[in-house]
Order: C-alpha cells, then structure tokens, then sequence
C-alpha cells in the first residue's frame, strides 16, 4: 500500500463476503423475475462484476453515465446524462448498481429519471453508504456497509481517476487531498 492510502477499510475478502449475501437476498427477491441491473459508471464496474456473478437470477445489464453540475466537488443534485442507457424500462424490474452513496443526490435524481421511464420497479444496490445520505429521502434496499465520513478511495472509487482498481476499499491519507 502506497504512502498515499492512510489504511483498509474494508479488504478484498469482506467486501465479496458482503456481495456474497446481497446476492442471495437479490436471488430470493426477484424469484422468478427478471432482472435490469444498471450501472452507473464509472464507480459501479467493480460492484457490478462482481455482484452479478454471484446472482443466479437472470439478469440483463446496462450502463449510465450521469455527471453533477456545479462548482466545487460537493454534489449539486442538477445532473446531467451524459451517456443513457441503451435499454427500454417499459416493465423491467430495475435494480441501480452502485458504489456508494454519499450526499444521495445523484442517487435521488436518477431514481425519480428511471421511474418515469415506467418500469415495473425500481431498487438500488449500493456497496457503500455515507451518514450524509440519510438526508435525502431514497430507499436503498441493499447496503454493504455504512461507512464513517472519510474519503475513502478503491474498488471502482477513485480519487482524480486513481485508485478504482484496488481489490479493497482504503482511506486516503489527508496529505493527499489537503
Ligand atoms: C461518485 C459515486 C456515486 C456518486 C455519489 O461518482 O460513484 O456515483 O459520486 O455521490 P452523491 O451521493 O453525493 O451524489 P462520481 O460522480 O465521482 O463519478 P465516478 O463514478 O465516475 O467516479
Ligand atoms: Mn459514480
Ligand atoms: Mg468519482
């Protein structure tokens, strides 16, 4: 581990521990159903992957690419598309993959933008919650693990693009973003 990470948070072993059991509870909930996973890149890829096969539900995927306006690095909660998916929600059942939820901003708009788009549900997965989110009102009906208010970079999350690749979830050492 490089000078730059302050310590794991979370290692290889338990986050597909974690993905191990969301799976399963996945698996029982859409019994005989099928299944729109949608990622939301770039963050999700890892949760994604992974998640997904560990599924035995049959499970279609898709990808959306959506980006905060405003200034600063906080959330706005005004998002734009910047690439959309490719499939019809007419009817799916939809299951939003993500990384983590931080402010619940991008979370909340893109929850409101699916389901207007008249599919038959709408749920999230996340692999990581920040206390923040439990400002905005979104269910989130899978969680790995509520995580303090640190910044906290790898798999899928980056910081200035770096990191996402870590198999483990580490914080970065303050010297880093001070
Ligand atoms: C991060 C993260 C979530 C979002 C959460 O994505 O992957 O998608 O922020 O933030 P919020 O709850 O405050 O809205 P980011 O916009 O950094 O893009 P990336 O996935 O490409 O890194
Ligand atoms: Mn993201
Ligand atoms: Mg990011």
């Amino acid at each position: 581990m490089g000078t730059d990470l302050e310590k794991v948070l979370i290692s290889e072993s338990e986050i597909q521990d974690k993905l191990a059991e969301l799976a399963a509870e996945i698996d029982r909930d859409y019994a005989g159903k099928e299944l729109l996973l949608i990622g939301v890149l770039k963050g999700a890829v890892m949760v994604m992957a992974d998640l997904s096969r560990k599924l035995h539900t049959d499970a279609s995927m898709d990808w959306m690419a959506v980006s905060s306006y405003g200034s600063g690095t906080k959330s706005s909660g005004v998002v734009r598309i910047l690439k959309d998916l490719d499939a019809d929600l007419t009817g799916k059942h939809v299951l939003i993959v993500e990384d983590i939820i931080d402010s619940g901003l991008t979370l909340s708009w893109l929850v409101d933008n699916l389901r207007s788009r008249g599919p038959a549900s709408v749920n999230v997965a996340t692999l990581l919650r920040k206390p923040e989110a439990a400002k905005v009102q979104v269910d989130v009906r899978y969680v790995g693990f509520d995580i303090p208010k640190a910044f906290v970079v790898g798999y899928g999350l980056d910081y200035a693009e770096r990191y996402r690749h870590l198999p483990f979830v580490a914080t970065l050492a303050p010297h880093v973003y001070a």
